[in-house]
């Protein structure tokens, strides 16, 4: 399992953490920035986390930001990426179950690191469950193309 990870300057310290986390549980963690505290744009970290995912050069993405929906919102202009947003781990795993996301996003300014940890947890053990879900996954996706 590998995971491309982002972040803009509100989030160094929690994607710091995460990483961590990750890799203490045997996951491949690929960094793609930023790791200073110095302002940046969001969108460039969502949409190099979103290509990442897209192109299969990692298997899901988890960007943070100061709410997590900015970034999450430039993964999503990438075709093939559902990132989605989540301050608590219900949504996550049904966000998996049903929605088969492969980006998890949330905020710095949002939550705390011992949440996003359960959110992540529950978000990673989570499987897509298809037959009806994926009927409405491949509705969302032919969105892209029209
Ligand atoms: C940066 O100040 C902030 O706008 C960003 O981290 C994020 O919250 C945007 O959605």
């Amino acid at each position: 399992m590998k995971i491309g990870i982002g972040n803009d300057h509100a989030a160094v310290d929690m994607k710091n953490d995460v990483v961590k986390f990750l890799e203490e549980k045997g996951i491949e963690v690929v960094n793609y920035g930023t790791d200073t505290y110095d302002s940046c744009n969001y969108p460039e970290y969502g949409e190099k986390v979103g290509r990442a995912v897209a192109s299969g050069e990692v298997d899901l993405g988890i960007l943070i930001c100061g709410t997590g929906v900015g970034i999450s919102l430039a993964a999503n202009k990438v075709k093939g990426v559902r990132a989605v947003v989540c301050s608590e781990p219900y949504s996550a795993k049904l966000s998996r179950q049903h929605n088969n996301t492969n980006v998890l996003a949330f905020g710095a300014r949002v939550i705390g690191v011992e949440m996003a940890k359960m959110i992540i947890d529950e978000w990673l053990n989570a499987e897509f469950m298809g037959g009806r879900h994926q009927t409405r996954v491949d509705m969302i996706m032919a969105i892209e193309d029209k």
